[in-house]
């Protein structure tokens, strides 16, 4: 393939070949909104009754395909079964220990329906049922994947609590929906690792006073000695002598705007956002995009990396591929466990098709050093895909070169929890690419770039991503908050979303995604809020105050540091340093611990008794002060600065 130089940089054209069979075509871009998504959803998505309407737009609520029914459990699963597709492999399961491991095993479509099924009559034992929420706090085992499918059947709605968090963030979350039913395993396995699961829950839901939850559902991963209380039932006793015939456990016909589920993530201040996702529309915008972004045919095999606990894992892992009867693989291990081939294996073993996962994953691999894919056979690899955070020139062509084989197309995704599926990204066969950019809008999609006026801006000035236009997947608001909902996306402007990211066009009308606006940092993709860190470091009785920002870092993207000044005469000592990640592991999860802790007598204040945020951003990346003058004590910055130093 050619490259071209370009003042950004290379530039790589699309392949002709690729050009004349993929399924997206140039056409779309230009078509009417509407129009577009209409014809995906008919083309895409099983409706049990037609919808009336497409759009109904009342700002900043949209409602999309008024009037339809559908079920996300049946075009996900049953109807590929009727269509003659059940002996299709839904998933490869690779364990944790790798694709050689003897419990790998596949999935089919007809399998996968049977365990859903018996799953969600169990569930309805327990009373699970049309509106009756549940929470799920599992690794990436099948179960987790059946789990959601068994409440979508039912019309339950899930929330999914990433495995790593902490059985605090279970409680918070289970208890704002009123879950009644959590679902979990006994422990967790990743990385040869075994880890609480289930008792982490148990301390979260008893730590939080009263909750909600009136039954824990546990899977069997590692068959581990774990405590069941009265409240607990093992997976296997609840399902025990269920039907796994469809027709015990028929498909609730929901409609288009009922909840699917709900996912909560970190915004800039206060308490984890609610982010309500509904059905016709969603299923629509995941499908969609899953087909056109990674060019899926029928013999594809797609895996994406990610993890069910965010909504990559959500729109990518269980309802997108899973809508478009995909053949997937699903992996419960972490990149360089057992070995740092182990990836590579599985995409020699399974003729992975289509690889999706993120910058800090193939930052790792490319530490290592490209002889682990070069030891395999990856000539499988047709698209290769990248989310969740801005990727590195160096790194995408380091993907491309060693992973996709000098040719395979990236798709660097730009979408976010709140928006549901990908909004902005390069198109298979038709864009022109250029590392480390998302580049253009899908089609349906109307970005803009503003400055804090309004303005439209042009080309190179940098200024606030917005979007004029609703559509599929969009959030429906904050659960039970529509006033946040209203201020956080919908006031800067009131005639669009507020996305939080900066951005810009650059010459050839590409955007050029910038990084968070706000107080959201982005450590490994894992998307945090400064506010729930420092929130969670003053819970130490030793900190009188703290105050989190982010630095630039060569394998996590972004890396946490605290600054915290101590009560009374307490000094910092590295026992205390380690307290304090324990703190901030105890209270959210591991992936929050902060890098770095920088203790200080205060922090810099000025005058009136803020916080200078922007001069300890300046100060965790290690850049140039400016002006320190309006400080009530330029000294504490002095002390700082030498512990960063040292
Ligand atoms: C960032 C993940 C640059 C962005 C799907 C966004 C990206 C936030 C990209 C959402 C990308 C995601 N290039 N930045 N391709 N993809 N981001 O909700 O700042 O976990 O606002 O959703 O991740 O993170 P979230």
């Amino acid at each position: 393939m050619s490259e071209q130089g370009s003042s950004q940089g290379k530039t790589y054209p699309p392949d002709p070949e690729l050009s004349k069979t993929a399924n997206v075509r140039p056409e779309m871009k230009d078509q009417d909104l509407e129009e577009f998504w209409d014809s995906q959803a008919k083309e895409r998505i099983s409706w049990f009754e037609p919808y009336d309407t497409v759009l109904d737009w009342q700002l900043p609520y949209a409602k999309w395909f008024v009037g339809g029914k559908l079920n996300a459990c049946y075009n996900a699963v049953d109807r590929h079964v009727e269509n003659g597709q059940g002996d299709k492999v839904a998933l490869h399961v690779v364990p944790d220990d790798g694709p050689d491991s003897a419990d790998a095993h596949d999935i089919t479509f007809a399998q996968l329906q049977e365990q859903v099924v018996r799953f969600a009559n169990g569930l309805k034992k327990l009373g699970v049922g049309k509106g009756v929420p549940v929470g799920i706090y599992m690794q990436m085992i099948p179960e987790a994947v059946v789990a959601m499918l068994a409440c979508a059947r039912l019309g339950a709605p899930h929330t999914v609590v990433f495995g790593g968090f902490s059985g605090k963030a279970v409680a918070e979350r289970c208890n704002d929906l009123e879950c009644k039913v959590l679902i979990t395993q006994d422990e967790a396995l990743r990385g040869g690792k075994t880890a609480a699961q289930k008792t982490n829950a148990d301390e979260g839901l008893d730590g939080a006073g009263s909750t909600t939850v009136e039954k824990i559902v546990v899977v069997k991963r590692t068959g581990g000695d774990i405590p069941m209380n009265d409240r607990d039932v093992y997976l296997d006793d609840l399902v025990d002598g269920e039907s796994s015939d469809a027709e015990s456990c028929p498909c609730e016909p929901m409609e288009s705007e009922d909840l699917l589920f709900l996912l909560y993530t970190s915004g800039s201040t206060g308490k984890p956002k609610g982010v309500v996702h509904t059905t016709g529309g969603y299923l629509t915008g995941v499908a969609t995009t899953h087909n056109l972004v990674f060019d899926v045919k029928d013999d594809s095999v797609y895996w994406c990396a990610a993890d069910i606990g965010w909504i990559t894992g959500h729109s990518y892992i269980t309802y997108g591929p899973l809508v478009n009867g995909v053949t997937s693989v699903l992996y419960e291990g972490v990149p360089g466990y057992p070995n740092k081939e182990v990836w590579w294996k599985i995409v020699e073993k399974y003729n992975v098709s289509i690889l999706y996962t993120s910058p800090t994953a193939i930052r790792s691999h490319m530490k290592w050093g490209e002889q682990h894919a070069q030891a395999h056979d990856l000539s499988s690899i047709k698209i290769l895909g990248s989310v969740g955070e801005p990727i590195n020139p160096e790194v995408w062509e380091w993907y491309r070169k060693h992973v996709g084989g000098d040719k395979a197309p990236i798709m660097d995704t730009w979408w976010q929890t709140e928006t549901g599926h990908i909004l902005i990204t390069p198109l298979p066969g038709i864009t022109t690419m250029k590392p480390g950019s998302a580049q253009q809008p899908f089609p349906g999609v109307r970005p803009e770039i503003r400055d804090d006026e309004g303005n439209v801006l042009g080309v190179e000035q940098t200024g606030n991503l917005v979007l004029t236009a609703p559509w599929p997947g969009m959030m429906r608001g904050l659960y039970k908050d529509d006033q946040r909902f209203r201020d956080t996306y919908w006031s800067k402007y009131s005639d669009a979303y507020f996305a939080g990211d900066g951005a810009k066009y650059d010459e050839d009308g590409d955007i050029m995604l910038m990084g968070r606006l706000d107080d959201v940092v982005n450590v490994s993709g894992h998307r945090l809020s400064t506010f729930e860190i420092e929130s969670a470091l003053v819970e130490h009785g030793d900190v009188a105050e703290a105050a989190v920002a982010a630095r630039k870092d060569p394998d996590t993207g972004q890396a946490i540091v605290a600054f915290v000044s101590l009560t009374g005469d307490k000094t910092g000592t590295e026992e205390l340093e380690q307290a304090l990640r324990e703190q901030v592991a105890q209270s959210i999860g591991k992936l929050a611990r902060p890098a770095t802790v920088i203790f200080a007598n205060d922090l810099p204040k000025t005058r009136s008794g803020k916080i200078m945020r922007r001069l300890l951003k300046n100060l965790a990346e290690g850049e140039e002060l400016g002006d320190t003058s309006t400080l009530v004590d330029p000294s504490v910055v002095d002390e700082m600065k030498k512990q960063i130093q040292g």
